[in-house]
């Protein structure tokens, strides 16, 4: 089989750090690995199965020879940095937001529009970690009937943004049941994250949306191709450290029976649904603790919609390092080299 030159952007932050977790578990044909970060880590020791590899700093000149160049370092590098990689003949695959809406940049799920990235220019981009995960849920339900319409309501873990904002969590629930402190230090986090929850993730909008929420909006429309499709989200961060959870309302254009929806969901793949009575009468359903390191996305709590004919309620949750960012992104790898795209 072939092997790769693969670069990893944003090696030491939490996304690319999982990335290597995945390039090892799914034994990536690998040639060669770059692990590619800012100044600050140049150097910077990283172990990969049994290789101790040297963090560098990233550059124009960083792809020499790089068949494949995994970005997730932020979308000013992004903008900044992949026309060097696709200049130098690498695939880019880029887990930010810098190129998701370009019409010549394919926006793929591979469980919902693999062929998309049959026709690139380079670039591939990696849906938002929430889009992605509402996505896989869907898309079975989409097979049976339309969706017309989603309701989404997002409880994001900490690990969405960032590193440091693992960080944050830790050290606010530190000083608050360590130390006692009554008012803990926010840098990452608009307000405390410790023992509250936050309606806010990404800027404002005019409109009165977030950024994150119009994301949720834009992407699966582009994902699925279908312009007629409505979302509205409100999204919002929760003290998690790792796995995103949605609670998803949506509309259809014909009724679907719960068994078909049932039926469909336990079928598809890239999917485990988990909504079951255990036999001492315990109700099983996904949380984030369940779907943390895990590939699949969990779903649970279906049930129809009782405002709305048409309508199905169910509830998701899928870890956003690796379906929603690097897990993705390599499955896109993947078809690449079993000479699908
Ligand atoms: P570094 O660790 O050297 O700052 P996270 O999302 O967890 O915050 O991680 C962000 C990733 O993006 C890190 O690997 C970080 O590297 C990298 N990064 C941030 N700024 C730059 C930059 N200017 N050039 C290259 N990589 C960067």
């Amino acid at each position: 089989m072939k092997e790769f030159n693969v670069a990893v952007v944003g090696a030491t932050g939490a996304v690319g750090q999982v990335f290597l977790q995945i390039l090892e578990q799914r034994a990536f044909p690998l040639k060669n690995l770059i692990l590619l970060a800012s100044e600050r880590s140049e150097g910077k020791v990283i172990k990969f199965k049994s290789e101790n590899i040297q963090v560098k700093k990233l550059t124009r000149n960083s792809f020499k020879d790089v068949d494949i160049a995994f970005f997730s370092a932020g979308a000013s590098r992004s903008k900044e940095y992949a026309k060097y990689a696709v200049e130098s003949g690498a695939l880019v695959i880029d887990n930010s937001s810098a190129f998701r809406m370009d019409d010549d940049v394919p926006l793929v799920v591979p469980e919902v529009n693999s062929s998309k990235a049959m026709k690139h220019n380079g670039i591939i981009a990696n849906p938002n970690c929430s889009t992605i995960i509402m996505a896989v849920a869907i898309k079975p339900i989409y097979d049976i009937s339309p969706i017309k319409k989603i309701v989404v309501s997002t409880y994001q873990a900490v690990s969405g943004a960032g590193y440091r904002a693992i960080v944050e969590l830790e050290n606010q629930v530190k000083d608050i049941i360590c130390l006692k402190k009554r008012e803990v230090k926010n840098e990452v986090f608009p307000v405390q994250i410790a023992f509250n929850v936050i309606p806010h993730i990404d800027v404002f909008l005019d409109n009165g949306y977030t950024k994150e929420e119009m994301k949720m909006h834009n992407e699966t429309r582009k994902i699925f191709d279908d312009y007629k499709i409505k979302v509205t989200a409100t999204t919002v961060r929760v003290p998690v450290f790792t796995s995103h959870s949605e609670a998803i309302t949506l509309e259809t254009k014909d009724k679907i029976k719960i068994e078909d929806a049932k039926f469909a969901l336990k079928k598809a793949k890239g999917l485990k649904f988990l909504d079951d009575i255990d036999k001492n009468g315990n109700f099983k359903y996904p949380t984030p603790i369940i779907a943390s390191g895990k590939d699949d996305v969990y779903v649970g709590r279906l049930r129809e919609d009782i405002s709305n004919e048409n309508g199905l309620c169910m509830w998701v949750v899928g870890d956003q390092l690796r379906k929603g960012a690097a897990l993705n992104a390599v499955q896109i790898a993947e078809l690449f080299f079993s000479g699908r795209i």
